[in-house]
């Protein structure tokens, strides 16, 4: 046993003279006290030797292990101090180089969308707010008026966490979230990112932000909605553009409206081969209409005495036609060439 013990100390020995760099000492390392290692090895070896042998032979052992940690670890600085010293001699750094140009980026142009409104909206009387993106089907469906069987509710329209929680599919909830705590009169507006399980076209994304309007107050009318879609239009888009109303259905309002603009990629010329308007002439912006009398009684408001008017605009989409984008993919990819130009 003493034997093996000295010749495996002379040739850790030879070893370390060898070892050139720290890879090269950790593979030694590993080889000598790793798990596997021929000292570890050794160690487990003793327990079949012969009581008196093994005392002695244990001590001898021991005294080897902490002999070549210890000497590892001192080729270990060794080699660390020459290499620093190699790279001080040989490395040098240029500091009339010119420097490096820190990207700044901008506002994000739905971002600044959103902040446009929101200053119109805040000179209107209006306050801004938030909601969560995950929300309660109770909220984002039920309290709405959804009937059961509403293709929205549906797993291939809809991102469900569960039977309960679910992916905003849009920021109507935050409706009920408000006229449950607050009293009328109510006028506020709701910017947000919401999310549906639609497929990527020139026209839609996953992901997408929408912005919800609500008023509740005594003797609100359609009249009121109209005057108020026109004057959002002509904020964006200066006096001369145009909307045009469309009868439509949402289970949360009646009447219900679709509010759509001019093309902004064909501008109704070129309709045929559009890829925006799909030749109609004409892009779907919003959902609107007069808050239905049974999601105010939902929510605790007497709709004998209160009515209300609410709208979700498509903000990705109000954004596209501001500055003529045609592929809503790029406000998600996040490169600043795109972006730097807003
Ligand atoms: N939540 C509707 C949608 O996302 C839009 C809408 C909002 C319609 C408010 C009416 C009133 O399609």
């Amino acid at each position: 046993m003493t034997e093996k013990i000295i010749s495996l100390r002379t040739k850790i020995e030879t070893d370390l003279k060898q070892a050139t760099d720290l890879a090269d000492l950790e593979t030694l390392r590993v080889s000598v006290l790793g798990k596997k290692g021929e000292i570890t090895n050794l160690l487990k070896s003793l327990s079949q030797l012969p009581p008196d042998e093994r005392r002695q032979a244990g001590q001898a052992a021991n005294e080897l292990r902490d002999w070549a940690t210890l000497a590892i670890a001192d080729a270990k600085g060794e080699i660390t101090a020459r290499e620093q010293a190699n790279s001080l001699a040989t490395e040098s750094i240029d500091v009339t180089l010119p420097g490096r140009r820190r990207t700044i980026g901008r506002h994000h142009p739905i971002s600044t969308t959103h902040t446009q409104l929101e200053n119109l909206f805040t000179r209107l009387g209006f306050s801004i707010l938030e909601g969560p993106h995950i929300e309660t089907v109770y909220h984002n469906f039920d309290a709405l008026n959804s009937p059961q069987n509403h293709p929205s509710r549906d797993e291939t329209d809809t991102f469900y966490f569960s039977d309960e929680l679910l992916l905003r599919c849009h920021t109507s909830p935050m409706q009920i979230r408000v006229m449950k705590t607050q009293a009328p009169p109510i006028r506020i507006v709701v910017p947000g990112m919401t999310f549906r399980r639609d497929e990527i076209d020139a026209t839609h994304t996953p992901a997408f932000h929408q912005m919800e309007g609500l008023v509740v107050d005594k003797g609100i009318h359609f009249g009121n909605l109209k005057g108020m879609l026109e004057l959002i239009v002509k904020e964006l888009f200066g006096p001369e553009a145009q909307i045009r109303l469309r009868p439509s259905h949402f289970p949360f309002t009646e009447p219900s409206a679709e509010v759509d603009i001019t093309c902004y990629s064909c501008k109704a010329k070129t309709m045929e081969g559009c890829r925006v308007c799909k030749g109609s002439g004409w892009v779907e912006l919003w959902g609107c209409g007069m808050v239905h009398p049974q999601v105010l009684q939902n929510c605790g408001i007497d709709p004998t005495v209160y009515s209300g008017y609410a709208f979700g605009l498509g903000t990705d989409r109000l954004t596209s036609a501001v500055y003529g984008i045609t592929d809503p993919r790029l406000y998600f990819e996040n490169d600043m060439q795109f972006l730097c130009q807003f």
